[in-house]
């Protein structure tokens, strides 16, 4: 069931995000549903209302923690409010371009696996990528945040890949066309 944005809100609301998360969370989604709507077009099969849904909560864990453990955290609040587990999968694999075993393991996180792998896991977390604050703007300016941080951008590379080899088209262009001319 895809969630409104009004629920969405309340919920937002109930854990106390600011208007800058629910900003973000909103853009992202904004930035899913136009990924998620090239594969239908395509032919492939996805939820897109839970990958719509999970956008617009992806980031309700950090009212827990800043830390990469927000996805984990998310994750559980959203089963606590009722969310299936195709929300509750996509918002814990959201982080970074995913964690592999190692790392999650070395961080103490309850399931090893988290990794976007599904269509609706990887159009969700690329989206986040491609969202800075409210805005859309190049793949390369979050490649230079991943090197800054020191996080895994070959994984971030790959994440990128494995969409356009679903869609056969940049994932990248067709964000930057059909989202910047709506902002
Ligand atoms: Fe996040």
């Amino acid at each position: 069931m895809k969630t409104s944005y009004e629920e969405a809100l309340r919920i937002h609301r109930k854990y106390g995000s600011s208007d800058r998360v629910i900003r973000h969370c909103k853009t992202v989604a904004v930035v899913t549903m136009v990924l998620g709507e090239e594969y239908l077009l395509r032919g492939v099969r996805l939820d897109l209302d839970s990958a719509y849904s999970a956008a617009l909560l992806h980031d309700i864990g950090r009212n827990v923690t800043q830390t990469v453990r927000h996805g984990v955290e998310g994750a559980e609040l959203l089963r606590s409010e009722g969310m299936g587990p195709t929300v509750v999968e996509i918002v814990r694999k959201h982080v970074g371009a995913g964690i592999s075993d190692q790392e999650a393991k070395a961080l103490g996180f309850p399931d090893l696996d988290c990794v976007p792998k599904s269509a609706e896991e990887v159009i969700v977390c690329f989206a986040d990528k491609m969202v800075d604050a409210d805005s859309v703007r190049p793949f390369e300016e979050e490649v230079k945040r991943f090197q800054r941080k020191g996080h895994d951008v070959e994984r971030l590379r790959a994440l990128r890949a494995r969409i356009e080899a679903d869609l056969g088209e940049d994932p990248e262009a067709l964000i930057l066309d059909k989202v910047k001319e709506s902002q």
